[in-house]
């Protein structure tokens, strides 16, 4: 006897027509036809059940801020900071847990259980801080939410951003952040790497840092984490997000850090939807991109994950909590058209970011808690197509978000009927 069983699915690794049954908030058999009763039956004939989405790389302090105090005209990444910056003095603790759990509810609704927050810890009353561990607590029977501080103005550019970020890691945030680019020099960037890597060594933490997320070809800062990583014995614990200076850096000396990244095991988190507005914004033409080299990491044996970052904030003005839209993006701009090449990209909104977020227990497999979402897709080349409907979203065994499937009704002479969320048009699938 099983409390669930989805009938028929369809899995990322390619099987399908399985039967996946539920017990006790795990998964307990994943079987053909499997002869078993449940309290409840999910009819998932192809289609697509994967593990929930992972997001490892976002603001939900920011999020939903759109238009406050003002919009971001040049859309560059520097007025958004500039931006935030004239918001943040008027924040509330409850403006801020009310957007944020708004988000949340977007995120369940799209599939999304796992996400990485960073939230700025530049200004001394931490009130970000505060809404946020309050936000962590709220969703925690159904959103893992871990917590970055980063300190966004600088760690040593800001007045208090020593102290504060030392502070707001006291308050319970569980990851050191930073921003080394944003520090006045580069030897000041390099310097809070060094004292970040320490304090999180010290604190037994681990790291996430906004690295170079620049067009500078002759920044350094992804190259001194790596090495900072590698000296603290941080191997695996360790996210260099961005990275998009590695989109204009020399290929030779490119040849030598991928490598450096390999070893140090760093975990990557491009963000495609960000990286594409913001970078390459001082160039005329030709107009850089700004996306890290996502194909040749991967190739390397580098993790890498995909982050949404931003959702209607002062840096980006669409977003929906949608990590197949992420992974969508990620195959244009990374060019990865291929079916492996999909396949990889969707690994890097499940699995990877996972692995980079350090969740235990995540997977489609015996044993692994029934953390899932069903889509309206025969599989995963079809879904990051389609950006599909996410038809059930399960926590721990329980069905706790149900979308109708997107079907359209035509009235065509010599071709009326239905079309089922865009499938009618696929002639090969996977
Ligand atoms: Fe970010």
């Amino acid at each position: 006897m099983f409390d669930l069983i989805f009938r028929g699915a369809n899995l990322p690794d390619g099987r399908k027509g399985m039967d996946i049954g539920i017990r006790s908030g795990r998964i307990a058999a994943i079987e053909k036809a499997l002869e078993a009763e449940a309290g409840e039956v999910i009819d998932a004939t192809g289609r697509l059940l994967s593990p929930a989405f992972c997001d490892p790389h976002f603001h939900m302090d920011a999020t939903l801020s759109l238009g406050l105090p003002r919009m971001n005209v040049s859309g560059t990444l520097l007025e958004g900071i500039a931006l935030w910056g004239e918001l943040r003095p008027t924040l509330t603790r409850e403006a801020l847990v009310e957007r944020a759990l708004r988000y949340c509810d977007l995120a369940v609704s799209q599939g999304l259980l796992f996400i990485r927050s960073h939230v700025d810890t530049s200004d001394p009353r931490l009130v970000t801080a505060e809404a946020l561990i309050e936000v962590r607590e709220r969703v925690k029977p159904y959103i893992t939410l871990q917590l970055v501080a980063f300190p966004q103005d600088g760690y040593y550019r800001a007045p208090e951003g020593v102290r504060a970020l030392d502070r707001a890691l006291d308050m319970g945030l569980d990851i050191v952040g930073g921003i080394p680019h944003f520090e006045r020099t580069m030897e000041d960037g390099r310097r809070s790497l060094e004292a970040l890597c320490r304090i999180a060594a010290e604190r037994g933490l681990p790291v996430d840092i906004h690295c170079d997320e620049t067009d500078d070809p002759l920044s350094r800062h992804v190259e001194t984490l790596a090495a900072e990583t590698i000296r603290h014995g941080l191997q695996g614990r360790v996210a260099g997000s961005h990275l998009t200076s590695m989109h204009s850096m020399d290929n030779y000396y490119v040849s030598k850090l991928i490598p450096l990244i390999a070893e140090s095991q760093m975990n990557a988190i491009p963000n495609p939807l960000i990286n594409i507005m913001l970078q390459g914004r001082h160039d005329t033409f030709p107009k850089r991109r700004g996306l890290t080299r996502v194909k040749e990491m991967m190739a390397a044996g580098v993790n890498v994950s995909l982050g949404q970052d931003c959702t209607m904030d002062p840096w980006y003005s669409m977003g929906s909590a949608d990590m197949v839209e992420v992974a969508h993006m990620a195959v244009h701009v990374a060019q990865m058209g291929g079916i492996d090449e999909k396949r990889a990209l969707f690994d890097a909104i499940t699995v990877n970011s996972a692995k980079t977020m350090g969740i235990e227990g995540y997977g489609l497999a015996v044993g692994c808690n029934a953390d899932l979402v069903l889509l309206q897709a025969a599989d995963v080349t079809e879904a990051i197509r389609l950006k599909p409907v996410r038809l059930a979203v399960v926590k721990a065994g329980r069905v706790i978000s149900r979308t109708p499937p997107r079907i359209s009704q035509l009235f065509l002479e010599g071709r009326p009927g239905t079309v089922d969320g865009g499938r009618d048009f696929i002639p090969v699938a996977g």
